[in-house]
This record gives structure tokens, sequence and C-alpha cells, in this order.
């Protein structure tokens, strides 16, 4: 495999032009697109998928209004062409998203198990974990194994202007941007993520996490700078879960971080998506792209029913620089 010394000046080697199918291809940025023409009720064949596979790859963030999947189950089988998918039989294990069937669908909404609004004055853990997705991050990144895709499917969408807006941005992009000297600095560096740094940010006041330490808790590996193999072009892979460097001292690695982190979050890399009726469905490559979900005044007040499957990174960064043993650990009961 090319090096990222190697690749980073390559241009992308993917078109999605001359399209064999019926598949229609909208760019509403470099690094997004809507697509039409996908019938998600039929299975995909080998041309087929291997075209809606060239567009994921040249495009982070692929959006299909209204005409996504019907049900968690055909979710389910599409996401299946991608790669393994996630579960959340540990979760439910402890008795947290219970309210959907499937172990393969996260149930991101706002709705408990007996279909009501989650009153949140009275549910500290998911303030929590909706303050630290509020946070620029990649699915999956402060775990051994990571995340690539993530299909996101609005079953219930709260009135229009209430907010729940996702957001985007082009790590990519933003790589491309860095200077010579950067790129250099950070060739072959290996970040730290934690879980427990997000939400501590995220909640600073919170006493669920307080006395929690990032260093004490765990922690995994991933390169700072990838080459996201599918489109062949390097990347950035620093979120809110990243916290400092393999064998730099903690403070410079902090600040590195930190410098990287503030790049990528310039309003020139981002796109903002506003969910439109149920149906709507996005799909980001969380090796290319971060996210974060955005506050707003449905909370607490409207249903925001939002169904999600995650498929593990097949790439050859898909357990980072972590060990195969330390997943598969997390992952028995
Ligand atoms: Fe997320």
């Amino acid at each position: 495999m090319a090096t990222l010394t190697e690749t980073r000046t390559a241009p992308p080697t993917i078109s999605v032009a001359d399209r064999p199918s019926t598949l229609t291809i909208k760019p509403i940025a470099p690094f997004a697109a809507e697509l039409t023409g996908l019938d998600f009720s039929k299975p995909v064949s080998g041309s087929l998928l291997k075209e809606i596979n060239d567009i994921f790859a040249t495009y982070g963030v692929v959006i299909v209004r209204k005409n996504g999947p019907t049900t968690d189950d055909q979710l389910i089988e599409f996401a299946r062409h991608f790669g393994e998918l996630d579960s959340v039989a540990q979760h439910r294990k402890q008795g947290i998203g219970c309210r959907v069937p499937q172990d393969e669908i996260f149930d991101v909404g706002n709705l408990n198990g007996d279909d009501q609004i989650i009153d949140l004055s009275k549910d500290p853990g998911k303030v929590a974990s909706g303050n630290g997705n509020s946070l620029w991050h990649a699915d999956g990144s402060f775990n051994p194994r990571r995340t690539s895709l993530s299909m996101l499917r609005a079953v219930e969408l709260p009135p229009k202007g209430t907010g729940g807006e996702t957001e985007f941005l082009d790590c990519r992009a933003a790589y491309a941007d860095l200077s010579e000297e950067m790129k250099n600095k950070i060739d072959g560096l290996v970040a730290f993520h934690s879980l427990v740094h997000n939400r501590k940010v995220a909640n600073p006041d919170s006493p669920l996490f307080k006395d929690l330490e990032v260093l004490k808790s765990p922690l995994v590996k991933h390169k700072v700078a990838q080459i996201h193999e599918p489109s062949g072009r390097p990347t950035l892979y620093v979120t809110s879960y990243t916290h400092h460097i393999d064998g730099m001292d903690l403070e410079e690695g902090k600040e590195l971080v930190k410098e990287l982190f503030q790049h990528v979050q310039q309003d020139k890399y981002k796109i903002t998506h506003h969910w439109e009726e149920p149906g709507d469905l996005v799909i980001w490559d969380n090796t290319s792209v971060l996210h974060r979900a955005t506050h707003g005044a449905y909370e607490g007040k409207y249903r925001r029913d939002m169904r999600r499957v995650s498929v593990f990174d097949p790439s050859s960064y898909g357990f980072g620089l972590n060990s195969k043993e330390d997943y598969w650990k997390q992952a028995l009961p």
C-alpha cells in the first residue's frame, strides 16, 4: 500500500461520471450530494453496489430525500452490503435503548421505552450523551474497532424550525489545506481517543463525569493522518474524542490536537443538513467527515424518532492501533 506521503498529493481517483444505472447524484458541496433513484426495497446487484460504493467514496455525505428505507429491516439489509454492523446488544443488557427490537438499530431519537418523549429533567444520562453528540465527532472513534458508514433514518420529525439539524465537516479538504510543515509533523502520529474526554468537555458540571479521569478510563489509538482508502485521498482523523498524542509530551499533544481540531471546524468545510420529512436518510462516512447533532426547541416537546445503523470500518485502519483482542473482549458478554 502507498504511504501517506506518497498518496497525499494524488488527485481523487474515483469518478462517478457515466454511471450505468438510474441513480442520480446532485452535489450540494464538494463532499456532499443528494442521491435519487435508489430503490431500497430491491436487492442491490453487483454493478449497482460498485456504483454506490464509488458514490460513498467520493461523497462523505449522501442524502436521500423522502425515499429512504421504509423499515428498520430494509435499512439493516442495505447496510450489510458495506460491512459488518455494530450492535446495541451490550446496551440492551444494561437496559439502555430497548425500544427497537433489532440489535443493529441505534435508537437515537428522543423517545423512551414507552414510546413517550423522554423527560430530560429525569434522565441526566440522555442529557450528557446529547451534549456529547453536539460536539464534532466521528461515530465510534472511541472504540477499538471504529465505524465507517453511519446511516440515519428519520421515522418521525419535529415541526420544521424547531431544530435537530445535523452538521458535517469535510476532513479530506481540511487535510489538503494543511501546510506542508504540518503534514510532515503529523505523518505517522497516533492519537488517543476517549469517550470520557468527550463527555467531560460537553458536560463540565455533570456529576456523572466529574470524578472520572481520562487517563484512567478506556483509551484507544488511531492515526491522526490517514489515507481514506475508498478514495485514495488523505484525511484528518481528529474528533472531540481525541485527547492527546502517543509518545508526545501530554500538554504538547493536547495543544496539537486542539490546533488540528480547530482547523477542521472552519465554516468553509461545513454543511448543515435540514431534515425535511419522514423517510429522509443520510449516510455519512465517519472516516472522511465529522458530524454533530444540534440542539433545538423541539427537545422535551416534540417527537423525534431517528434510527441509525453503523458499519464497522472494513479498511486497514478499522482497528486503528488497537489489538483485535481488546475489541473482542469488549464485545463479549
Ligand atoms: Fe454521531
